[in-house]
Order: structure tokens, then C-alpha cells, then sequence
């Protein structure tokens, strides 16, 4: 299949520039066919939520696992409770978080078919802050099934050329709307028992959702290796995920040591230096590549899987 490719900027959607484009993403998402298209946290590849057949492509184009739940985008947070049984703790983080990135785990409605959840009997619901997701799911008039846009198991997509070198010819569009801004996933969480479980750690923090309920924990497949059979809450946790194409070597020490290693590296054949920008300076730059300021850790979230 030819994958049509849109170059739209958040400016032209608030002229009402782009309408032709987003018409078009709308029309192919409604009637049961694939578009990736930008959020603030990573590209997604979305499907119309509310159609079974429509969703299971999305696993084919990914070959990802049939058990691993995809989460609904919904345009409006307000919108949350025709698919899923929202309640007081919902609300809460709707006033303080959403939209933005932070997906909330709550007892689906029956219009969620079982392809979007795995067969469990709960979904995830996001409502994005980037306004050309916003505006794609309205366009689409229904709601957004989405994970990120990449193959199962390789790093999450934070520019349309990523999603084009990965997904040209398996999908019928791809929105370019530039880089992400936040460059990991949404935080996942799960109200439970009058309290919230965090399943995947984002851009929402613990400290940032204690300050809306006092009953917040981690789940245990956060910080620990699982066992053998055990099962984890979010069931994308026990698979392995970012794995670039190549070996990768973590440096952890003393920033003059860590120079000393990279400086010793920087020649052989084949190795790329991820560094911060202090030790850029003394390295030769070809085969460097910089995530940021040692101390600007949301500058480094943005460019690491870039
Ligand atoms: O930022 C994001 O969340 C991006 C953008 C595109 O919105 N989407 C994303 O989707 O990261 P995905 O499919 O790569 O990750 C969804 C995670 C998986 O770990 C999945 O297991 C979990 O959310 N999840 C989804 N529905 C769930 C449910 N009902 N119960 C438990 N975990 C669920
Ligand atoms: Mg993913």
C-alpha cells in the first residue's frame, strides 16, 4: 500500500490551514484504515477504537503481542465516561492533568470492543494536549485506539521520519507535526480502591499525582525484575521494549572517568557516543551525539529515543 505522508504545524491548525489533510485522516480512521500522527509524548498508530477489525491491524503493522491492551484517545476528557466508569479520582486528575500525558485505567463499557483491551475488562483512556491529535480524533468522530508507532520492541517514535523509515507501506497515512515535546510515553495509571497505582512512569510524576490523592503507589513490575510467572498489572511491562538495532553499553561513574572511557572509545569502528553536552567539548564530535545538559533531565527525555 502507498502511505501518504502530511506535513502539518500546530500554527496551520489554528488557522484552519490544514482542514484538506486532517479531513482526509479523519475519513481513513472512521472507515477502518491506519494514521500515525504526533502527540506530545511519542507518535501513535491509531485505529478507530470502536471497530474490532480496524484495531487488529494495528497489531499486524506492529507485530505486537495479542494479550498487550491498546489505549483510547478521546478529544475531550470530559468525553471518558461513554467508554469507560469513570469516578471522583478520575475527575480530579481531569481537572489537574488532562489533557496532557496521562493515561488512566478504569472498568470499560461494553461499546469497547475486546481487540482494544486484550479481553480485560478495563481500558485505558487519554485525552492528548498536542492539537493535532485533538483535532484528528474530532475529525475521526470517534474515539482513537493507539499505541506508539514503531515496531513491537524497538524505541517509540518522536519524528514522522521515524514513524516513514518504520511503517512506510504498512499504513494508509502518516501526519508529520515535528518533534514531540515531552519524547517518552504517557504515564499509565490505575484508580484502585479509592487510590492510584502507577503501571508506567512518564511525564506525570509520583510527587505530581500526591498532590491530588494521598494513596499513590508503584507497581511492583515498575521497579523490579518480575518473577518467572508472574503477571503484571499492565501487561506491556513484561515485554522488552526500546531496544535499539544495536549493543548498547550503559557508562555510570564519576564524570572525569566517564570522559576518560569516551575518549579511549571515541576511535573504534562502529561505536557512537550518547553523551551530555559538558562532555562534548572534549571529545572528537563526529560519532557523538548529545541528549542535553547533564542537569536538564526533560531536555534529555526529549532526545533520548531520538
Ligand atoms: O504516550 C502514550 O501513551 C503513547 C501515545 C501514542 O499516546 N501510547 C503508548 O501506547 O505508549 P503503548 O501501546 O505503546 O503502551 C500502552 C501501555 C502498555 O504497557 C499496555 O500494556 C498498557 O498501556 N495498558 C493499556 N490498556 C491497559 C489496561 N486496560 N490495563 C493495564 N494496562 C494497560
Ligand atoms: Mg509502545
Amino acid at each position: 500500500m502507498e502511505t501518504e505522508y502530511y506535513r502539518l504545524s500546530e500554527n496551520d491548525i489554528e488557522c484552519g490551514r490544514d482542514k484538506i489533510a486532517l479531513e482526509s485522516a479523519g475519513k481513513i480512521i472512521k472507515n477502518g484504515g491506519l494514521v500515525a500522527f504526533p502527540t506530545e509524548t511519542v507518535y501513535g498508530l491509531g485505529a478507530n477504537a470502536l471497530n474490532s477489525e480496524a484495531v487488529l491491524k494495528i497489531f499486524a503493522a506492529k507485530g505486537r503481542p495479542a494479550d498487550n491492551p491498546l489505549i483510547v484517545h478521546i478529544s475531550d476528557p470530559n468525553d471518558a465516561d461513554k467508554f469507560v466508569y469513570t469516578d471522583e479520582i478520575y475527575n480530579r486528575l481531569k481537572e489537574k492533568f488532562m489533557p496532557g500525558p496521562l493515561t488512566v485505567i478504569m472498568p470499560r463499557r461494553d461499546c469497547i470492543p475486546d481487540a482494544v483491551t486484550a479481553g480485560l475488562d478495563s481500558a485505558g483512556i487519554r485525552c492528548p494536549s498536542n492539537i493535532i491529535a485533538r483535532k484528528l480524533i474530532e475529525y475521526a468522530g470517534v474515539p482513537i485506539a493507539a499505541p506508539s508507532a514503531n515496531s513491537s520492541g524497538k524505541p517509540s517514535p518522536t519524528r514522522a521520519e521515524h514513524v516513514l523509515d518504520d511503517m512506510n507501506g504498512k499504513i494508509e497515512m502518516i501526519l508529520d507535526g515535528g518533534s514531540c515535546g515531552v519524547g517518552v510515553e504517557s504515564t499509565v495509571v490505575k484508580i484502585s480502591d479509592g487510590g492510584i497505582i502507577i503501571l508506567r512512569p512518564g511525564a506525570v510524576t509520583e510527587e505530581m499525582l500526591k498532590t491530588i490523592c494521598d494513596k499513590v503507589s508503584v507497581a511492583h513490575a515498575v521497579t523490579e525484575e518480575l518473577d518467572k510467572n508472574e503477571k503484571p498489572q499492565s501487561p506491556g511491562m513484561k515485554y522488552k521494549h526500546y531496544a535499539p538495532s544495536c549493543p548498547l553499553v550503559l557508562v555510570d561513574g564519576e564524570n572525569n572517568k566517564v570522559t576518560e572511557f569516551f575518549k579511549e572509545k571515541q576511535n573504534s569502528e562502529n561505536c557512537v557516543i550518547l553523551c551530555f553536552d559538558e562532555e562534548i567539548s572534549c571529545l572528537n564530535q563526529d560519532k557523538i551525539l548529545s541528549m542535553g545538559k547533564r542537569s536538564d533531565i526533560k531536555e534529555q527525555i526529549k532526545n533520548l529515543f531520538a
